[in-house]
Parts: structure tokens; C-alpha cells; sequence
């Protein structure tokens, strides 16, 4: 695997059945840079993010093989891109208590999920409030040049500038600072119900649907009767097609609902039927997620291990 390239690196949280926002929002584009070979990239299952939403070991292993699967499905290939598991390199908790030590309350207080927490009265954990310099670690110990994401990251990734930045003053120039790379026409790919598809509001398509849950999800998404348009409609179909291809169907069946919903159906389960299908010959061996996360892993800790030398010695701890 080639180690002279910018790095790229991105991940998502095992937490339940992944999504088409997930898929157009990040693993679309990572696809995309493994297909130019522009960067090496490191792709992650986000598990110690994700116990602070799952707090079951089966729940976890199913979810995070779900996951590996999910990946592979979608294109990456094991071969090309270090897909990995975050619990499988101790130095990104390691990293995370050493930005604790250089970050202040006040700052971390400015993170839209602990404030999200605050405003609903929920009792946010050390684990939620914390997130954010996990996530800095992850990004910053492979000298990451571009973090691919939807748009709800894009303050993660902030704050990892900016931790780079805050280390690289105290400490001495030992960070590269990552830039997001987020595409605007999906940087917020919206649900069934017009609001950002996202599993916490159960609006989600899943990634790989059979073709009766996306006739009933597609009939289930809320349309307005007053325009001529259904724009939830429309705004998943523009995820498939182009406007130039959507304008000739739109215009056909003007306020014909039912017509277009249809056509939707048709469009997304043609889209997803080859990726349902590659997922579950996948599946059908289970030693392949195993084999994948061992090699992935142990890339993954080779590299992650030099940066921390480098960094156990830029603080003294070495
Ligand atoms: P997560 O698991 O919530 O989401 C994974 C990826 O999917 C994107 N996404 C969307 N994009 C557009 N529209 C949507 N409706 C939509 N829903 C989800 C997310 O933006 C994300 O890119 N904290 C991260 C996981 C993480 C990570 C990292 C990412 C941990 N460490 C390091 C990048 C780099 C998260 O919770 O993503």
C-alpha cells in the first residue's frame, strides 16, 4: 500500500442500519478518491464514538461487521483503502486524553451535540461531551490532508484544526492541519420528511432496502397538497438523476403524486438492488470482515504508532 500520498481520512459510527445520506453524503466521495488514487485513504468504523450511543456488545459486533459490510458494498476496496476498526489502535484514546489536557470546558461547550443536549435537558456523558477530541485524534494521527463528510461534521473538524493548532503552539510543529471536503448539492441529504436524513429522526432509506420497504418508505414521505411539485419527493429523486432528466418527468406528471412516487421507487431500487445484492454475497462469508479488520488494523496501528512516538516525545512522556 502506497504511504507517500496525502492522506484521507473519514469514518462513521456503527449505530444502525447505515443510510442513503450516509452513502451520498461521505462513502460516495470516498469511492470516488479511491477510483483517482489521489490520496491513501483510512476508513474507519467509528466504534468508540458509537458506545456512547450503544451500550450492548452484540449490538456493537453486529453493527460494526454491518458496517465493514456496508463499506465494502458500496466499492471500497480492502485492497486500495485501510479499512479499519477505531478500538483496534489504542492511540487514538491516547491522543484524546492528551488534547483533554490542552482544551478547555468553555470550548468543548460550543459543540452543536452538547448543546443539543443542554437545550432538551438530557444529561450529556463525559463520553458525548468529549467526542469532539476523539474525533480530533482519529483525524490528526495520520497527518490527514482531507476529511470527506456530510455537513454536520464540518465543526468537528474545526475543532481538529484547532487542536492541531493549539498542540502545534504548545508543543512544537507536529500536526497537519485537515481540511473538510464536503460536497454542497449532498452536504445535507434530506430525509422523508423533508428534514436531514438522519437515524435519531427516523426518517431514513436505508442503504440496502429490499424493494417493499422502499415501496412503503417512498408512499410514506410527507407531501404538501398545495404545489404542483412534491419537493420531498423531488429532493431524494435529484440524489438519482439529473435536473435536466427530472424536468421532463416533473412536467409530465404535474401533480400527480402517486405517478411520481412511483417513479421513484423504480429509480432506488435500481440503485440499490446491486449493492443489496454485492452485500449479501458478502455476507455469506464470515470471514471476511474478520480478515479485512485484522490487516486494516494492523496498518492502521503501524502508522498511528509513529505519529505517537512523535508525539510522546513532543510532550515528554517518551
Ligand atoms: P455519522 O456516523 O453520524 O455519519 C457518517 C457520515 O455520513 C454523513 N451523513 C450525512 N451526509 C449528508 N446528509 C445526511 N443526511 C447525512 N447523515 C449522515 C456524515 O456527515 C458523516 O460524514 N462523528 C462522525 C464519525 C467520525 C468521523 C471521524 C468522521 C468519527 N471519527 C473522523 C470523519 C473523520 C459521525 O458521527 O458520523
Amino acid at each position: 500500500m502506497e504511504t507517500d500520498k496525502p492522506i484521507l481520512l473519514s469514518g462513521i459510527k456503527p449505530t444502525g442500519v447505515p443510510h442513503i445520506g450516509n452513502y451520498f453524503g461521505a462513502i460516495k466521495q470516498l469511492v470516488e478518491f479511491q477510483t483517482v488514487g489521489s490520496h491513501q485513504s483510512y476508513i474507519m468504523v467509528a466504534d468508540y464514538h458509537a458506545l456512547n450511543f450503544v451500550q450492548n456488545a452484540g449490538d456493537m459486533r453486529d453493527l460494526t461487521r454491518e458496517l465493514v459490510l456496508t463499506y465494502m458494498a458500496s466499492g471500497l476496496n480492502p485492497e486500495k483503502v485501510v479499512l479499519f476498526k477505531q478500538s483496534d489502535v489504542p492511540a487514538h484514546t491516547e491522543l484524546a486524553w492528551i488534547f483533554d489536557t490542552i482544551t478547555t470546558m468553555p470550548y468543548l461547550m460550543r459543540a452543536h451535540a452538547f448543546k443539543d443536549g443542554e437545550a432538551k435537558n438530557k444529561e450529556v456523558s463525559v463520553g458525548t461531551f468529549n467526542y469532539p477530541m476523539l474525533m480530533a485524534a482519529d483525524i490528526l494521527l495520520y497527518n490527514t490532508a482531507k476529511v470527506p463528510v456530510g455537513h454536520d461534521q464540518k465543526q468537528h473538524i474545526e475543532f481538529a484544526r484547532d487542536t492541531a493548532e493549539k498542540f502545534n503552539r504548545t508543543f512544537g510543529e507536529t500536526f497537519t492541519l485537515p481540511e473538510e471536503f464536503i460536497v454542497p448539492e449532498v452536504a445535507v441529504v434530506p430525509g422523508l420528511d423533508g428534514q436531514k436524513m438522519s437515524k435519531s429522526y427516523n426518517n431514513t432509506i436505508p442503504l440496502f432496502s429490499s424493494r417493499t420497504d422502499i415501496e412503503e418508505l417512498v408512499m410514506s414521505i410527507v407531501t404538501d397538497s398545495g404545489s404542483d411539485r412534491p419537493e420531498n419527493v423531488y429532493a431524494i429523486h435529484k440524489l438519482l438523476k439529473t435536473e435536466h432528466e427530472l424536468e421532463s418527468l416533473y412536467t409530465e406528471h404535474t401533480g400527480k403524486y402517486k405517478a411520481l412516487k412511483e417513479a421513484l421507487i423504480e429509480d432506488l431500487d435500481a440503485f440499490i438492488a446491486p449493492l443489496r445484492e454485492r452485500y449479501h454475497e458478502l455476507a455469506s462469508d464470515p470471514r471476511t470482515v474478520l480478515d479485512v479488520l485484522e490487516k486494516g488494523g494492523q496498518l492502521a496501528r503501524e502508522r498511528a504508532n509513529v505519529k505517537m512516538e512523535e508525539v510522546r516525545r513532543a510532550v515528554g512522556v517518551s
